[in-house]
């Protein structure tokens, strides 16, 4: 089983996923409100690479059900219902809904994986559970941070290495890329205490001056669920 990250989508293209198993990490925030989307009932979310796609595959083809949800530097997208917090994305709101979603970097990774053979989502908030996954299932696997506008980002590559970590972890069998070793040894020196990583973090700060340090706890709250979100037919729902 062999591990590698990429630290940028812009490291590869569609057609080199086809046939993988991805995991895609956006801690801030995509990937950790998506996570808290499902946990909290919604049906599927359903990741886009355009806002413009967004607003057509959610005019009216989910029965009435649909929510559309996602930011664009970092706040809610105007005529959208939610924005990229996983705090909107309360039971009361998303319970049975089908969540057309949108984000900067996040959903645009998910999409350009969307040929992985086996496509997950983590963040700190379910890694145990997705590391869990990706041993029963035994395939070599590629980490996908979502970064930052193709820019590397530190909050995405630490939890990246947190995860080649805990899949190494009495894992003699475990082959591990130059990349991996590069995101284990990050997570080494900066992994020790979450919330200070991601408040530290250029997208950390982004958030806390928009308003959005609560949003730093959620994101740091490492394995508070087992949901996975997987992709199939186009939509990420829960791993049963
Ligand atoms: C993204 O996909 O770029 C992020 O999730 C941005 C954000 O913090 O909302």
């Amino acid at each position: 089983m062999k591990l590698d990250v990429l630290f940028s989508p812009v490291q590869a293209d569609e057609l080199f996923f086809t046939g993988k198993t991805t995991v895609v990490i956006d801690v801030l925030r995509a990937s950790s409100t998506i996570i808290t989307a499902l946990a909290n009932g919604a049906k599927e979310v359903v990741p886009v690479g355009t806002i413009e796609f967004a607003v057509k595959v959610s005019g009216g083809i989910f029965g009435g059900q649909t929510l559309l949800g996602g930011e664009r530097n970092a706040k809610k997208i105007e005529g959208f219902a939610l924005g990229n917090s996983p705090f909107e994305y309360t039971k009361e709101i998303v319970n049975g809904k089908s969540i057309v979603f949108y984000s900067t970097n996040g959903s645009r990774a998910i999409v350009k994986a969307k040929y992985s053979a086996n496509l997950y989502i983590c963040s700190f908030n379910n890694l145990k559970a997705v590391a869990k996954q990706l041993k029963k299932l035994g395939e070599d696997v590629i980490i996908l941070c979502s970064g930052s506008n193709n820019f590397f980002s530190l909050e995405d590559s630490v939890c990246a290495g947190m995860l080649v970590t805990e899949l190494l972890n009495g894992n003699k069998k475990m082959e591990l890329a130059d990349s991996s070793n590069a995101a284990s040894a990050l997570f080494k020196s900066f992994g020790k205490n979450i919330l200070k990583m991601l408040t530290e973090s250029d997208h950390g700060q982004l958030l806390i001056n928009n308003g959005f340090r609560d949003d730093l706890k959620a994101c740091a709250d490492l394995n508070s669920t087992e949901v996975i979100p997987v992709y199939s037919g186009n939509a990420l729902k829960v791993l049963k």
